[in-house]
């Protein structure tokens, strides 16, 4: 089998010299190449240079660079050129693509502190070229990849503490809190996804923090966006449970229809983690299903020093969780988690005239999943759980963890910073720049931000808490280190300073 995909010599190439008895079907270029004009031409070489690239990557990414790369003239030329009619050599083509990800943002560096990084997990990133290079389709039972996704759902689970009964992997956080709210839909108006929404006037409920996704999956599944009610928050910025239940029975009152909560497992401003236990009991004593987004910070629930924020996950109906966040793997890797997964079928089973369906012995996947082509993602997080075991992930996890207490205790322990009144409870530590030369403080935050950009050395982006302008930084990244935070403080302070008078 092997052999019969694998580029020979020209001259014991068959299909080649077949092709070249065929008049009008000679082709321009080697015999190697003939009848498939798509395989790389010296493909070990282009493979071991490839090899080259990434090693000379990951070498570079151990460290901090003092600046982030400009897009040159060279590049631009590159970048603006117009469809090509002829290839180019694999190898210059490769060091083309090297060269255009060299001068872009990668979160893969350990001072990128913006937004939520991934880390492209070495050995994550390896798993991905295996795994687009055999090319699995997840839409259909693929025999040994379907059972491995089974397994690392299930490994997934055992590490978070949430009894999965199943589940899959999605492109990303927005896909698998829209799966989630989609089985939770099916469940409380049965048979909505084929009649539509109707009449029927159905609610979500999220915390005033939550992640725009929840929103956006209720216009997407006609529950609408002025139908997610936004919980207030206690002063940890975690969702009122009170105040939910309150809202909860005045709608129902009303004549509404409760979809779910969507509790968050780890806000994507603070880090604040719901109460999931409290939230869970009164949800389920309405018959209302709970959805954890935690998309960001449910890897913490694997860890020692935080597993007690998530008191209760057990008990919940459905999470998410970006193993491209904060589990450090290549994106797109996300996976939505049912403590029932029959709600899956429910939801998106389905007959068409071209493919067997779940009624087959072997169900196809695509019955129980939004997407249809499904590459094999969860083969990055299995190989990383199999390769560094659980132990390595939460060690990491620690480590980022420790980077936002040292972060909280340097910038409360510094009179140019503002903080928060609590330490962070997950990764993400707000905090701003103070500086008696600027009154408007969120002007200039806002200003730092974007300076701190320019300059390079630390990549930040801002976030908005009460109105007001901060800096945002998220520890995520298994390559930080508490130099790499001190690095952090210090340009925020020195720059702060400096570009003070400017405005
Ligand atoms: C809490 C939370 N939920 C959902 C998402 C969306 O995830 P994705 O970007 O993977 O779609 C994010 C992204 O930051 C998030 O922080």
């Amino acid at each position: 089998m092997g052999a019969r995909i694998t580029t020979r010599p020209a001259s014991s190439d068959r299909i080649g010299v077949a092709a070249s008895r065929l008049p009008g079907l000679v082709h321009r270029t080697t015999l190697a190449t003939m009848g498939r004009p798509l395989t790389v031409p010296g493909r070990e070489a282009a493979l071991e240079h490839a090899a080259a690239i990434v090693l000379r990557a990951w070498r570079e990414f151990d460290r901090a660079r003092e600046s982030e790369s400009d897009v040159g003239p060279e590049l631009s030329r590159l970048l603006q050129a117009s469809l090509p009619e002829q290839g180019v050599d694999a190898i210059v083509g490769l060091d083309h693509a090297a060269g255009i990800l060299d001068a872009s943002i990668a979160q893969s560096r350990p001072r990128y502190f913006a937004y939520i990084g991934s880390s492209a997990l070495e050995i994550g990133a390896l798993a991905d070229l295996l795994a687009h290079s055999y090319d699995i389709n997840l839409a259909l039972d693929s025999k040994a990849a379907t059972r491995l996704e089974e397994q690392t759902v299930r490994w997934l689970g055992q590490f978070v503490g949430f009894p999965a009964g199943g589940g899959h992997f999605t492109s990303g956080g927005q896909l698998s809190n829209t799966t989630a709210l989609a089985a939770a839909r099916e469940r409380a108006l049965p048979g909505s996804r084929a009649r539509g929404m109707g009449g029927v006037r159905a609610r979500i409920y999220v915390s005033a923090e939550a992640h725009y996704s929840n929103v956006r999956a209720a216009e997407m599944l006609g529950i609408g966006a002025d139908n997610v009610v936004s919980i207030p928050l206690d002063a940890h910025r975690r969702m009122k449970v009170d105040a939910l239940a309150a809202a909860i029975d005045e709608d129902v009152a009303s004549g509404y229809v409760p979809v779910a909560v969507v509790a968050s497992g780890g806000t994507t401003l603070t880090g604040a983690v719901d109460p999931l236990g409290d939230i869970a009991s009164m949800a389920h004593a309405r018959g209302v299903w709970v959805h954890v987004d935690g998309a960001y910070g449910l890897p913490a629930a694997g860890t020692e020093s935080r597993r007690h924020l998530f008191t209760g996950l057990d008990q919940v109906d459905s999470v998410s969780i970006d193993a491209h966040k904060w589990l450090s793997v290549p994106k797109a890797c996300s996976a939505v988690l049912l403590r029932d997964p029959t709600a899956l079928a429910l939801t998106f089973g389905h007959h068409e005239a071209y493919m067997p369906h779940e009624d087959d012995v072997r169900p196809n996947t695509v019955d129980t999943t939004l997407e249809y082509s499904r590459p094999v993602r969860s083969l990055k997080l299995w190989l990383a759980f199999h390769v560094h075991g659980a132990i390595g992930f939460r060690e990491s996890l620690e480590a980022n963890l420790g980077h936002a207490e040292l972060a909280y205790r340097l910038a409360s322990g510094r009179d140019a910073f503002a903080v928060l009144p609590h330490p962070p409870s997950l990764s993400i530590v707000p905090l701003r720049h103070v500086h008696p030369g600027c009154p408007d403080v969120d002007a200039h935050n806002d200003a730092l931000y974007r300076a701190m950009q320019d300059d390079g050395r630390v990549y930040i982006s801002p976030g908005t808490i009460d109105g007001g302008t901060w800096l945002r930084p998220c520890f995520t990244n298994f390559r930080t280190t508490d130099a790499d935070v001190v690095a952090l403080l210090d340009v925020a302070e020195e720059i702060g300073a400096r570009i003070c008078p400017m405005h």
